[in-house]
């Protein structure tokens, strides 16, 4: 687990748990926090050199060397996509959607769509919130069946428990996070947490 420490993302954590954030507001810092994130577990994508010619001479420089693919478990996980192709417009974009069930907490898949050869590429699932690891967990089966490992999972909120879960379930993924909170309580949310992300994202 790589837990991302930076004044600017935990600034932004706090706005995002205060009940009166409006859904507005809640997409915007959403966009805010992810750009930090998505920054840092980017950091060792495969680059090639590039030489570029500037208006004085010629520059070394680096560009992105193989596929990039963001999958955002929807609904809440869109909240992180626009944030990710503007920092990566080269990525392509898949969706795996999934829906915890409110009394259980255990999630349900019901929606996949990854682009072709996505196992040869640098992938990223996107989920803000990591409580139990079952979405991820299912997330991650859903990819795994299709080839792809390694997976980098962004999470801006997370429990400890679902970390735990998520490391003993696929130990070749790396959870990202700005925040691992307390715990969970009776009904599986995460405590302090922010509530239900997904709600306040599309005020519903
Ligand atoms: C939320 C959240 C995660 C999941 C986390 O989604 O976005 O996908 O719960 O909980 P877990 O770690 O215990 O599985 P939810 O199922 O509420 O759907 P939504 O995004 O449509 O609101
Ligand atoms: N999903 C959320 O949106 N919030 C939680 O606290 C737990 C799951």
């Amino acid at each position: 687990m790589r837990h991302l420490r930076h004044p600017l993302a935990e600034h932004v954590v706090a706005c995002l748990r205060d009940r009166s954030t409006d859904p507005g507001e809640f997409r915007r810092l959403a966009r805010r926090v992810s750009t930090l994130l998505i920054a840092e577990a980017t950091r060792d994508l495969p680059t090639e050199p590039r030489e570029v010619t500037t208006p004085l001479g010629v520059a070394p420089g680096l560009r992105l060397a193989g596929p990039v693919v963001a999958v955002p478990v929807l609904r809440a996980g869109l909240g992180m996509l626009e944030a990710f192709v503007e920092l990566v417009p080269e990525a392509q974009v898949g969706y795996v959607g999934l829906e915890r069930n409110e009394e259980t907490a255990v999630a349900r898949r019901y929606y996949e769509k990854v682009p072709k050869g996505i196992d040869r590429a640098s992938v990223f699932l996107l989920d803000p919130m990591l409580a139990t690891g079952g979405s991820a967990v299912m997330a991650l089966r859903a990819l795994r069946e299709v080839g792809v490992r390694g997976v980098r999972v962004l999470s801006i909120v997370s429990a400890p428990e679902g970390i735990r879960h998520l490391e003993a379930e696929a130990p070749d993924a790396i959870v990202f996070t700005v925040a691992v909170d307390q715990g969970l309580d009776a009904r599986k949310f995460i405590l302090p947490g922010l509530g239900d992300f997904g709600d306040r994202l599309y005020g519903t």
